[in-house]
C-alpha cells in the first residue's frame, strides 16, 4: 500500500508499507551486487538509514549459493532487516544483449527466495530504437507484464514502462502496466541516458510515462542514483531511485556530491560534513574503495534527504532549478519543462507557503506562472477604459507602491492599470493573488528574464481590449496620457478586486454569479484589506490574507451551483456519502465518482451527489486524475456541509 503525505509538483512524500517495514519516499534502494557487495546491507539499514535495497535475482540465480538463498531466504541471505527489492536481468539483457532466463523463472526464484517487491522480466527498450521495435519491445514487455501478475503469488511486483524515446509508447505502456496488479510501477531503459547526460531526454521519458501511469502507484526510476538528478526526477513523480552508482564510482576513484562528481585524487578538502570525510584525512579516503562507496552513499542519502525538505517547504521547483545551474545538460532538461507545462500545471497547487524566489531565467516558465497567464487570457476581462497605462516591475505589493501615481494618473485621464513584471502583465487589481504579491526578484534583472516579460506582455496586450499602452516614464507621463486618453475614471479599487478574483480563480461569470445583489465588505482591522464579502446579507466569500485567494462560503457555492453547468467546479460523489458531507466530513478519493478537470489541488469545490445537489463546500487536495486513482486518503477537505435544498427555491 502506498500513502502520500505531502505533495510538490508532481513530487510526493509517501509512505510505502511492506513486509519488511515501512519505506518513505521519494527513497534510494542500494543496488546490492551480490559478487561484491562493498557495503554490507546490514550497514546499509544501521548506518545510512536505508529501508530499502534493490539485488539481482538474475544474478543470484546463476550463482553457486543458489541454493542457500533459496534455504534462508534472501533476507537472511544478505543481513537486511528491510523491504529488498530484486530485479530480472533485463538490465544485464542490455549489457550483454540477451540472458538465458525467462519471465517464468525468473519470477519463481524471486518468490522462492522471499524478495518483497520481485520485477518482471522487461524487454529492455534502448533509446535507439526505432518506433517499430520500441512497439515490439512494448508489447512484449506487456505480455511479460500480464504473465508476471499471474505468477505472482503473494509477492508484490513491480512492472516496467519501456518504448524507448517515443512518448507515445511510452504513455500506452504506462497505461497498460499500471492498470494490472502492480505494486510499483518502474520508468526502464533509461540508463544509457542517464550515462550519456541526456537529461532532456529522461525528462521527455519521464513525462510521457507519467502521464500515462496510475498516480495512485509508487514509480521508480531504474538506475537512477546521481544525486545530481534527483530533484528533477523527484519533481516529476519519481518516488523510487536505485543505483550502483556509489560503488561504481568508488571503484573509479571518483566522489559524488550533489552538484556532480570528482575524482578523488582532485579533491584537497571535500567539503563534505559526512562521517567519512570528518573522520579521515582525504588522501586516506581516496585510497580506499570503501570509504569512498561509503561517502558516496551518505551524499546520495543527503541529496534525498535535501528533496524530502524541500518538498516539505514547498520549494522543489526552486531545488532542481539551483541544481541545474550544476551541468548545462541539466539546464537543458529545466528548459524542457516549460514544453509540457499543461500536463504539469494539473498538479500544481493554487499557492504555496511564503514567496515565491527568482532562480533564473526559468522561474517565469514554472507551470504556477504559465496558468496565472493563460487565466488572464481565458477567464479575465479588463474594465473599459480608453487606454493601459504600464508600470515597471518594481517592489510589491504593486498597488501600495504606485497608489500615489495610480491616483494622479486617473485623476487625468481615462486609463486602466498594469505591471509589466517579470512573471507578466499583472492588472493591478490582481496584484495580490499568490504568487503575485509574495515574490522575490533580483533589482537587476537578465536579458532573457526581461525579454520574456515583454513577450508574456504583449501577448496579453493585444487582445486585452485597450486601444493604445503607455509605459510610465514619471511626472512626464501625465501630460501624455491628458492628451491620449483625456477624462477622468473613478475606480472602486475593493470591487475591481473581488469582482477580477472572483472570475480568475472561478472562471469567467463567476464574479456575475457571486456578486448580483447589494455587496458589503468585512475589512479586517489590522491589514485594512477586505476579509469578508456579503451580498444581500448572505457571506459568500473571504478572502485569504496569506495567498489572495477566496474561501468559498455556502452561499458563495450556492450560486456557483445555479450558473455554472456540471462538471464545472464540482466533485461529484457517490450516493452514499452524500449525508456525510452535509455534516461536514471530508470527500475521501474513494468515493469520488468524477470531478472537473479544471479542479487544482488547493481550489475551492462544490461537492455534488450523482444528482448534481449541492452537499458540501471543500478545499481539493488532489486533481481529478488524482481523485479518480486514489483509494485511499482525502481527496477534499469540506469546509462547510449544505443541507438539502427546500423544495421551494430560495432566493
Ligand atoms: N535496471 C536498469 N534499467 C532497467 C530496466 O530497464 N529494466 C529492469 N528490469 N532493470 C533495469
Ligand atoms: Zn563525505
Amino acid at each position: 500500500m502506498f500513502e502520500i503525505r505531502e505533495r510538490d509538483g508532481l513530487a510526493r512524500i509517501g509512505v510505502l508499507e511492506t513486509a519488511h517495514g515501512r519505506v518513505a519516499t521519494p527513497t534510494l534502494a542500494p543496488v546490492v551486487n551480490p559478487n561484491r557487495p562493498i557495503v554490507p546491507p546490514g550497514d546499509l539499514a544501521t548506518r545510512f538509514g536505508a529501508q530499502i535495497l534493490i539485488t539481482n535475482a538474475y544474478i543470484l540465480g546463476k550463482s553457486p549459493g543458489r541454493d542457500a538463498i533459496v534455504r534462508l531466504g534472501i533476507h537472511q541471505f544478505l543481513g537486511f532487516p528491510g523491504a529488498v527489492m530484486t530485479d530480472s536481468g533485463a538490465f544485464q539483457s542490455h549489457v550483454y544483449g540477451d540472458v538465458d532466463v525467462t519471465n517464468a523463472e525468473v519470477m519463481a526464484f524471486q518468490k522462492a527466495i522471499h524478495a518483497d517487491f520481485g520485477t518482471m522480466l522487461d524487454v529492455f527498450s534502448e533509446p535507439g530504437h526505432d518506433h517499430n521495435r520500441a512497439a515490439k519491445d512494448v508489447d512484449e514487455t506487456l505480455r511479460r507484464a500480464q504473465e508476471a501478475v499471474s505468477l505472482r503469488g503473494e509477492m508484490a511486483l513491480v512492472g516496467a514502462v519501456q518504448g524507448g524515446l517515443h512518448a507515445d509508447l511510452r504513455e500506452r505502456c504506462a497505461r497498460s502496466v499500471s492498470s494490472l496488479d502492480v505494486a510499483v510501477c518502474a520508468i526502464g531503459g533509461v540508463v544509457p541516458l542517464l550515462e550519456a547526460y541526456r537529461f532532456r531526454d529522461l525528462v521527455r521519458v519521464i513525462i510521457a510515462s507519467k502521464k500515462g501511469l496510475d498516480p495512485a502507484k509508487p514509480v521508480h526510476l531504474f538506475g537512477a542514483g546521481h544525486p545530481l538528478v534527483f530533484p528533477l526526477a523527484a519533481l516529476l513523480g519519481c518516488d523510487l531511485f536505485d543505483s550502483a552508482s556509489y560503488a561504481k564510482y568508488a571503484r573509479d576513484g571518483r566522489m559524488l556530491f550533489p552538484d556532480g562528481t570528482r575524482r578523488a585524487s582532485d579533491v584537497r578538502e571535500s567539503g563534505c560534513l559526512c562521517p567519512v570525510c570528518m573522520a579521515h584525512p582525504m588522501e586516506k579516503i581516496a585510497a580506499e574503495e570503501i570509504l569512498l562507496a561509503e561517502h558516496n552513499l551518505h551524499a546520495c542519502f543527503g541529496a534525498i534527504r535535501e528533496v524530502r525538505q524541500a518538498i516539505v517547504e514547498g520549494d522543489l521547483w526552486g531545488l532542481a532549478e539551483r541544481r541545474a545551474r550544476a551541468h548545462p545538460a541539466l539546464l537543458d532538461a529545466v528548459r524542457e519543462l516549460r514544453r509540457h507545462n499543461e500536463f504539469l500545471e494539473e498538479f500544481e497547487p493554487v499557492s504555496r507557503h511564503g514567496a515565491l524566489h527568482y532562480v533564473g531565467p526559468e522561474t517565469a516558465h514554472r507551470p504556477i506562472l504559465h496558468r496565472f497567464r493563460r487565466r488572464l487570457a481565458e477567464r479575465y476581462s479588463a474594465p473599459p477604459a480608453k487606454g493601459l497605462l504600464v508600470f515597471p516591475e518594481g517592489g510589491r505589493p504593486f498597488s501600495e507602491r504606485i497608489a500615489h501615481v495610480v491616483d494622479q494618473a486617473l485623476q487625468v485621464a481615462d486609463v486602466h492599470i498594469a505591471v509589466k513584471s517579470v512573471w507578466g502583465p499583472v492588472p493591478l487589481e490582481l496584484d495580490h493573488v499568490w504568487p503575485m504579491c509574495q515574490t522575490i526578484v533580483p533589482e537587476a534583472l537578465d536579458l532573457e528574464a526581461l525579454e520574456a516579460a515583454e513577450v508574456f506582455f504583449r501577448e496579453w496586450a493585444a487582445g486585452a481590449g485597450f486601444s493604445f499602452g503607455l509605459l510610465w516614464e514619471g511626472e512626464t507621463t501625465l501630460d501624455e496620457l491628458r492628451t491620449r486618453a483625456p477624462g477622468a475614471r473613478t475606480v472602486d479599487w475593493s470591487a475591481l478586486r473581488i469582482r477580477a478574483t472572483a472570475d480568475f480563480q472561478f472562471g469567467r461569470g463567476a464574479a456575475d454569479a457571486l456578486l448580483t445583489g447589494t455587496v458589503s465588505y468585512v475589512i479586517s482591522k489590522n491589514t485594512g484589506k477586505i476579509r469578508n464579502v456579503h451580498v444581500n446579507g448572505e457571506h459568500v466569500l473571504s478572502l485569504r490574507a496569506e495567498d489572495g485567494w477566496f474561501t468559498l462560503k455556502a452561499a458563495g457555492a450556492r450560486r456557483l451551483s445555479n450558473a455554472f453547468p456540471a462538471p464545472q467546479l464540482r466533485i461529484v460523489v457517490e450516493d452514499d456519502a452524500v449525508p456525510f458531507h452535509r455534516e461536514g466530513k471530508n470527500v475521501f478519493a474513494k468515493f469520488v465518482r468524477d470531478a472537473d478537470p479544471e479542479i487544482r489541488p488547493g481550489d475551492e469545490a462544490l461537492v455534488v451527489s450523482p444528482d448534481d445537489e449541492l452537499c458540501a463546500v471543500a478545499q481539493a487536495t488532489m486533481n481529478r486524475r488524482e481523485m479518480l486513482a486514489f483509494k485511499r486518503g482525502v481527496a477534499a477537505h469540506v469546509r462547510e456541509g449544505v443541507p438539502p435544498a427546500p423544495s421551494a427555491p430560495r432566493r
